[in-house]
């Protein structure tokens, strides 16, 4: 299972990078302006800012919602850096940018993902990964995990290579279970990361190893 980091947190970033564990982060607009970079200028140079931190892939979303728009920026995004992986929405114009995407050998993210209809097309369409928001449909009274088993059931019985990106990942419980279901990839929080180190018998466990050596030298 792929660790991604869903942050445009560039400390964050270095943190789960230096942890030893991650695989790649996912951004958006919103965790943009969360860390108030604004303007297409300082977005692209974050983007590069954060391929040089990790090792694995980058997903940069396009704004433009129309498919011409999202060829000339998705291009233009791909050429920034070769671990950028295009994000583009699940929309009738995202699918045929996938298509073209995917037919240019650029990775792709299909986001904003909440059913298995869609799941469908955009591995139909060739995406490389595609994103089902999980903490989203549990805002809504939806199981967001009984989507990603739907999903990966659909896409057991096909072979599809387009990988599950369970997304809006919100604890770490999410996490956990995710990787029973099989899904490729998670991105989430730090906090959500870090949570899976603790356990108090651990806690417990290491503070008595360690009063038991004391008392033995
Ligand atoms: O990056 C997309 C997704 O992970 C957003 O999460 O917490 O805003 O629903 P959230």
């Amino acid at each position: 299972m792929k660790f991604f980091i869903d942050t445009a947190n560039l400390d964050q970033i270095r943190e789960a990078q230096a942890l030893g564990v991650l695989d790649g982060v996912t951004t958006n607009p919103s965790l943009m302006a969360k860390e108030g970079i604004t303007g297409a200028n300082n977005i692209l140079k974050h983007y590069v800012d954060i391929c040089e931190i990790v090792d694995g892939d980058v997903s940069a979303e396009v704004i433009a919602v129309d498919f011409e728009g999202m060829i000339r920026e998705g291009e233009s995004l791909a050429s920034l850096h070769p671990q950028v992986v295009v994000k583009i929405p699940m929309t009738e114009d995202g699918v045929k940018a996938l298509k073209y995407f995917s037919d240019a050998g650029i990775k792709t993210n299909c986001t904003l993902i909440f059913s298995v209809g869609q799941a469908l097309l955009a591995a139909k369409a060739g995406a490389t990964y595609m994103s089902p928001f999980i903490g989203r449909l549990d805002d809504v009274s939806t199981d967001g995990l009984e989507l990603i088993e739907d999903i990966r059931l659909v896409y057991d019985n096909y072979a599809f290579e387009t990988q599950i990106l369970a997304a809006s990942v919100r604890h770490t419980m999410h996490l956990v279970n995710c990787a029973k279901i099989g899904a490729d990839v998670m991105t989430g929080p730090l906090a959500a990361i870090k949570g899976l180190l603790n356990h108090p018998l651990t806690d417990i466990g290491l503070a008595k190893f360690l009063a038991d050596h004391k008392k033995g030298n």
